[in-house]
């Protein structure tokens, strides 16, 4: 599969750190690990086409960094991934949008440099206005409604959808506890980082985290967030390594 979106967040402590890729379903011809598809076995073709590609992105991913091939297959709660012993990580798709075509992604850790990690795919045009008071509370709705009309609005409300996504798929696996969209607010920046924070209790989850977001295409955004495993530390900011938003 060709990778257009790569990014590695380098990690002093535990070598490589954290591979992040992100590609177009259609450049993955290949089937994952049998007993992963087993998993989707008599699904519809273009869901064993996303399942498929986001595992092989995975696989790629660990491969990356140095680890062997091993399948992710299910955690007993609900879709998420069980990943392999030593690995922490997770997936996302974005069903085709217009010119856009479907994509996937995987972010993919070693358990020395992260505990958790939350990744999220979205087309930014998809979170329209008549959405916001599901996705957003008050305060962020106020921020959103005073941008002028443009890129960076319809943006900035696809990172906010994103953000939390991305921040469900870190904490649930870990707490196995619940937060509203509105218990979360998403501050984003022009320079690829934002700032989530959160008024839910999930232990041992910190109150504000520090993500990235990027465009691996035109208006699709990608989110992503790392809580790093105590004593390993993340840049700030979206790394030199990353294709520019
Ligand atoms: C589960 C959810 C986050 C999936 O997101 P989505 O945009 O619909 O779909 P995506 O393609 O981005 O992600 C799907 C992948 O998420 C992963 N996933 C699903 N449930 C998960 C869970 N409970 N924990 C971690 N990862 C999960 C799976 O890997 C799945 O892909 P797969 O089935 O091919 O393995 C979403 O459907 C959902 O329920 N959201 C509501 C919860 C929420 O966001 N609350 C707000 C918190 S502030």
């Amino acid at each position: 599969m060709r990778h257009p979106f790569e990014m590695l967040l380098p990690n002093p402590r535990a070598g490589r750190g954290i591979v992040v890729l992100a590609g177009r379903q259609e450049d993955w011809t290949g089937e994952a690990l049998a007993e992963e598809m087993e998993l989707v076995a008599g699904a519809a073709e273009c869901r064993r086409r996303e399942f498929a590609a986001a595992r092989g992105l995975a696989h790629e991913a660990m491969r990356r960094l140095d680890m062997p091939l091993r399948p992710v297959l299910r955690a007993g709660d609900g879709r998420a991934p069980r990943w392999p012993e030593g690995v922490v990580g997770a997936l996302s798709h974005a069903s085709a949008r217009r010119a856009g075509g479907a994509w996937a992604a995987a972010a993919v850790g070693r358990t020395d440099a992260a505990r958790g990690i939350g990744i999220d795919l979205e087309w930014a045009g998809r979170v329209e206005e008549r959405l916001w008071p599901r996705v957003f509370n008050g305060r962020e709705r106020e921020a959103l409604e005073a941008l002028p009309a443009g890129e960076w609005r319809t943006l900035s409300a696809g990172i906010g959808f994103a953000a939390k996504e991305a921040f469900y798929k870190l904490f649930r696996p870990l707490t196995g506890r619940w937060a509203d969209f509105h218990d979360a607010t998403v501050s984003a920046r022009g320079d690829g980082s934002f700032t989530l924070s959160c008024e839910a209790e999930l232990p041992g989850i910190p109150p504000v985290l520090e993500g990235f977001w990027a465009r691996p295409a035109p208006g699709l955004v990608l989110c992503l967030l790392v809580l790093p495993e105590k004593g390993s530390s993340l840049p700030a900011g979206l790394p030199p390594s990353s294709p520019a938003p």
